[in-house]
């Protein structure tokens, strides 16, 4: 890793440069014409900060407690598919970067190692990101596998039931290089070929994947899952009342980082109605657009117990392996820790709207 890396821009920066174009394309690009990816950093960048003054820093807080365990920061590593594309090692050095920060790993499904030997690899228990596949007796026996090797939440992704165009992909000709495998399918017998990964056309259906998925699988799926169980990919008030009266334990407020449907809106804008609607019943987190330390503080502010990211931790991958991934983890958590010294609010549960300009 070189310096300067000040930032998670820096970061982006560095690892355009370092990662071949296709690649780059298939991280950094979303669907359409990327207004929505956009839109969730721009969104951040309209809220502004209302500052009190003359409250003691000595002391900045940042633990929180989140399903029955002990968080040091509010920061989570959310799901991305393909780490092999950006690091020899894949997984297991972004695991290795987890650890040395102190971080939680939520698991892609589509990762290029299998979650047995992430999760061996785990300080902290691993998540588990799932798409309900066609076959729903396969979707049970990797529920209850990844359960078994230590899997604690299982988050369900249910946002892209078909694929959304992804422009820069197509452009950039992106297809997953021989070598780079859906380990946690392989590993089971089922077969995936790579040229099935969006070939010259556009492919609506996903190979293995349960485009008729609908909420009695959600019904279902509570039936069979003893540990947490949240929905990520949730932007709609209803959708997250459904979800609360079936039972799910967390929601995550998330629009794919731009990445299923353009032209949505930002994350942190369709999290106040859901918030509303939920009322605290089950702890709301978020996704989308999540680069600095302010951005965290105005996600807790209006309402998620924690945010998650995705790009950024995949640029530190790229640059720096685990290291890498630990300095993005730090970088962010150093910037929260200083908005919520300057705004005066030293403890993460006294953050809340008062500290924004409505
Ligand atoms: C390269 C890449 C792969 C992703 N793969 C998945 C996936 O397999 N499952 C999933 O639920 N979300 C996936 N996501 C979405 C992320 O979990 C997350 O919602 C999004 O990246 C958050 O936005 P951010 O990148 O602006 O932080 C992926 C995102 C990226 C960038």
């Amino acid at each position: 890793m070189q310096p300067p890396l000040w930032t998670l821009d820096d970061f982006e920066q560095l690892a355009r440069e370092r990662m071949s174009h296709a690649a780059y394309e298939y991280v950094a690009g979303a669907a359409g014409a990327g207004l929505t990816d956009a839109e969730n950093r721009a969104a951040f960048q309209r809220i502004r900060l209302r500052q009190r003054v003359l409250v003691d820093a000595s002391r900045i807080d940042t633990k929180l407690r989140l399903f029955d365990r002990d968080y040091e920061f509010p920061i989570l590593l959310g799901p991305t598919g393909y780490h092999k594309l950006v690091h020899a090692e894949g997984e297991i050095e972004t695991v290795k970067g987890a650890n040395l920060s102190d971080a939680t790993l939520v698991a892609a499904l589509f990762s290029t190692v299998a979650f047995e030997a992430m999760s061996r690899e785990a300080a902290r228990p691993l998540w588990f990101q799932l798409y309900i596949q066609t076959d729903r007796g396969f979707t049970k026996e990797l529920v209850e596998s990844v359960l078994a090797a230590g899997c604690e939440a299982i988050c369900v992704t249910v946002d892209v039931p078909v694929n959304g165009p992804r422009d820069r992909e197509y452009r950039a000709g992106f297809t997953l290089p021989p070598g780079v495998q859906r380990a946690n399918l392989a590993s089971r017998g089922t077969a995936f070929s790579a040229a099935a990964h969006r070939p010259a056309g556009r492919n609506i259906y996903s190979p293995t994947h349960g485009a008729d998925a609908t909420w009695k699988d959600i019904e279902w799926l509570r039936s069979i899952v003893p540990a947490k169980l949240l929905l990520k990919g949730i932007l709609d008030p209803e959708d997250a009342e459904r979800a609360v009266e079936l039972g799910c334990d967390g929601l995550i407020v998330s629009n794919h980082g731009g990445r299923s449907l353009d032209t949505l809106q930002a994350s942190i804008d369709a999290l106040p109605a859901v918030v509303e609607q939920v009322r605290g019943r089950v702890p709301l987190l978020m996704d989308g657009g999540i680069r600095r330390g302010t951005d965290v503080f105005k996600a807790l502010a209006r309402g998620a117990a924690a945010v998650l990211i995705g790009r950024p931790y995949l640029y530190g991958l790229s640059v720096g392996g685990a290291a890498g991934v630990a300095r993005v983890i730090e970088i962010l958590r150093t910037e929260l820790e200083m908005t919520m010294g300057l705004i005066g609010c030293p403890e993460l549960s006294q953050i809340s709207d008062k500290f924004l300009l409505q």
